[in-house]
């Protein structure tokens, strides 16, 4: 098992949704994209997973995939759901979408003080969640595509 003690040298980012077939890989594909484009990339080992586990084994949702496409970035997720021990120990920063993720994260038993809402790294949230588009139409996955790209940033500046 990979373990964040045996990777001083990088940073280990655990994106999270509820199926991890929408938000959470778009999430990924774009802070992979936007590393890769400020030639960061090695400083971080990047998952993404879901708090439920009905989507286990799917690729990304095809709304996911096309926004992303539409930016020129691929979406290489597999969900799986998350998993306690493992993420916990792998992971240095666990970031959930909204505050459902982020409470059944931590009943899950991630550790607390690595939890952090997804918004909290957008220098001027327009909302404190990242809404959850699966039940909508294709604008919602525009107006999730903005939100995550200027929360990725945020991510990068952090550690730029
Ligand atoms: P996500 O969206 O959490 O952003 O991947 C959802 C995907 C699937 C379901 C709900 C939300 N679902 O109920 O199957």
């Amino acid at each position: 098992m990979p373990d964040r003690a045996d990777h001083p040298e990088s940073t280990g980012v655990l994106f999270v949704c509820l199926g991890n077939i929408c938000r959470s890989p778009l999430a990924e594909g774009i802070f992979l994209h936007q590393a890769r484009q400020r030639d960061m990339l090695d400083r971080f080992r990047v998952d993404s997973c879901g708090t439920g586990a009905w989507h286990a084994g799917e690729p990304a949702d095809p709304r996911s995939v096309a926004v992303a496409a539409k930016h020129g970035i691929e979406l290489p997720s597999i969900a799986r759901q998350f998993d306690p021990r493992r993420d916990a120990a792998e992971f240095d920063w666990i970031i959930a979408m909204d505050r459902q993720n982020q409470h059944n994260l931590i009943k899950a038993g991630a550790p607390k003080d690595r939890v952090r809402l997804m918004m909290s790294f957008h220098p001027d949230p327009p909302v404190e969640e990242v809404p959850d588009p699966y039940y909508g139409g294709p604008d919602g996955f525009d107006k999730v595509y903005e939100m995550l790209r200027v929360a990725c940033e945020g991510i990068l500046d952090d550690f730029a």
